[in-house]
């Protein structure tokens, strides 16, 4: 530098990485793809409320496509995937500090439309079938669930158009659909899987968290330690694991259980007693008023 020349404001500033944001479709393709250089892109889908969870899958995706490349954080509560009575009134909506998280985990470009940019023909006529994946477990709590989820999934992928798209082991049923939609329809992208990112104590990142008192939260506990009962027997077999994980959730108080399950991660079946290998350890609970849901990947011998 010159003597006595001063550095300007903008070089003695960190270079801070900005995030464009976007609400209709057209600004979003200009910002995503603002000239014909072909670098790669990936995607992360949102409903917004966004934590550390959330942070991982940028970080995945940014790491994935490196610094040239692009990464894109859609924001959308997707009406389509909660039922009558779930919380789609109530569901967070924090989207400054979510422009900013996703930001600062490496995102280029936001896109946060309404619900009309979305489904500009009102609620759409035609959609996408989960099928017997979509049925079980989730599904038969929550029906017509994961056929909201794989219709708005296809739209956002068909409008980002990306080489990758990260989902979170956190939703292994989502995750596991999303990955049978792109097979079994020939969709040209490549599904990438996430750990589960938990806090220190155990309980997996949700945005409904948020719901939690104190003490549910306390309560809420249970689940990740009744998993982890269950990861700690995986050697000694299905049965095993199955006990073990049921037994740390018997002397749980104030939680009112929906399903503990040891699942094939393929088909999304339950695993016969003779199961060996990859499998998941499934639970979904309500504590309070909030269902919750957790899972553990274990190798069954
Ligand atoms: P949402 O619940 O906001 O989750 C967005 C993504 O973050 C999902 O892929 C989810 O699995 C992942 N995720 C959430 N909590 C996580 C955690 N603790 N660790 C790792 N990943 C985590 O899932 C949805 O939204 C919607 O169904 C969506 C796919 C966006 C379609 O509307």
């Amino acid at each position: 530098m010159a003597r006595g020349k001063q550095p300007s404001k903008a070089q003695r500033t960190p270079k801070v990485h900005r995030a464009i944001v976007t609400n209709t479709v057209d600004d979003f393709e200009a910002a995503f793809w603002p000239d014909e250089r072909p670098v790669d892109n990936a995607v992360v889908m949102t409903m917004g409320a966004l934590h550390e969870g959330h942070a991982a899958l940028v970080r995945a995706a940014r790491k994935q496509v490196g610094p040239e490349g692009r990464v894109a954080v859609t924001v959308f509560v997707n009406p389509l995937q909660f039922g009558a009575g779930e919380d789609l009134d109530r569901y967070p909506r924090t989207l400054d500090a979510d422009v900013k998280l996703a930001e600062e985990n490496g995102a280029d470009v936001v896109f946060a439309p309404s619900v009309d940019e979305v489904y500009p023909n009102g609620e759409p006529q035609v959609r996408l079938a989960a099928g017997p994946m979509g049925e079980r477990f989730e599904g038969a709590t929550r029906p017509g669930h994961f056929d909201g989820v794989l219709t708005v999934v296809a739209k956002l992928l068909h409008i980002t158009d990306p080489d990758y798209a990260f989902f979170g082991e956190k939703d292994a049923q989502q995750l596991a659909i999303i990955q049978r939609m792109v097979a079994d329809l020939d969709f040209d992208v490549e599904i990438v899987g996430v750990p589960t990112v938990r806090e220190e104590d155990g309980l997996a990142r949700s945005s409904r968290n948020r719901y939690l008192s104190e003490e549910e939260r306390t309560r809420a506990l249970a689940l990740s330690k009744a998993l982890f009962a269950g990861r700690d027997v995986a050697a000694q077999g299905p049965k095993a694991v199955r006990e073990a994980a049921a037994a740390a959730l018997d002397t749980a108080e104030g939680v009112d259980l929906d399903y503990l399950a040891l699942i094939d991660p393929h088909d999304f079946t339950e695993a016969a007693d003779d199961f060996q290998g990859e499998a998941v350890l499934a639970v979904a609970a309500k504590v309070g008023s909030t269902r919750l849901i957790d899972n553990v990947r274990i190798i069954v011998r």
